[in-house]
């Protein structure tokens, strides 16, 4: 599965890593949970704002693993896995999945669905995803999912991450890009 062009973490940064990670979180991006079922059997879940569509046919996704994530080994070894997208009610639970080495499923309310990846209710949308393909992406694991089924909640506003802090949307100012997106409103 996947293909690596280089070792990780071998080449020195030229630039300031800091001014790099600001110049990144111009990019606002909404909040995902990623979660899955390890292999003895356990709860996997992370906070993440590294989703993104990637193709229609087939359906795929992606999202970026830190390799010093805890649930990466389980991540890696599970059958299957699922993208809950936060709402801006779900601050919490962004805030609990971010934390390592913490029962982050505690009073969490949730159902089950493909490979037994945990779906957390009030979500605004899910993709149940088996793994297509694992690639290199330097200090990190970029996952390609196929989207087996998804479901969207059809209200809510999202969770929005930008500049390091958590925002939301207003819904009042908004105009449709002049680029025809074939997305039914
Ligand atoms: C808003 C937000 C976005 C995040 N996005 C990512 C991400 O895209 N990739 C990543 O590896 N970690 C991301 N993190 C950090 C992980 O959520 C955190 O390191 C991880 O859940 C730790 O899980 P562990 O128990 O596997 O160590 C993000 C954290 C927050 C609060």
């Amino acid at each position: 599965m996947g293909t690596s062009a280089r070792e990780p973490g071998r080449s020195a940064m030229s630039f300031d890593s800091n001014a790099f990670r600001f110049a990144l979180s111009q990019f606002a991006t909404g909040v995902a949970v990623i979660t899955a079922r390890g292999p003895e059997d356990q709860a996997i879940g992370l906070t993440m704002s590294s989703f993104n569509s990637v193709s229609l046919d087939p359906p795929l996704v992606l999202f970026s693993v830190d390799r010093r994530a805890m649930s990466l080994p389980a991540m890696l070894a599970a059958r299957g896995y699922a993208v809950n997208i936060l709402s801006r009610a779900q601050e919490g639970l962004s805030n609990a999945f971010a934390k390592s080495l913490s029962d982050k499923f505690a009073d969490v309310e949730h159902t089950v669905g493909h490979a037994e990846a945990p779906l957390l209710h009030g979500a605004l949308a899910h993709f149940e995803c088996e793994p297509y393909a694992h690639h290199d992406g330097g200090d990190h694991v970029i996952f390609i999912g196929r989207v087996l089924r998804f479901s969207t909640a059809g209200e809510g506003e999202p969770l929005v991450f930008f500049r390091g802090k958590y925002h939301g949307v207003s819904s009042g100012d908004q105009r449709a890009p002049e680029w025809p997106l074939p997305i039914p409103s």
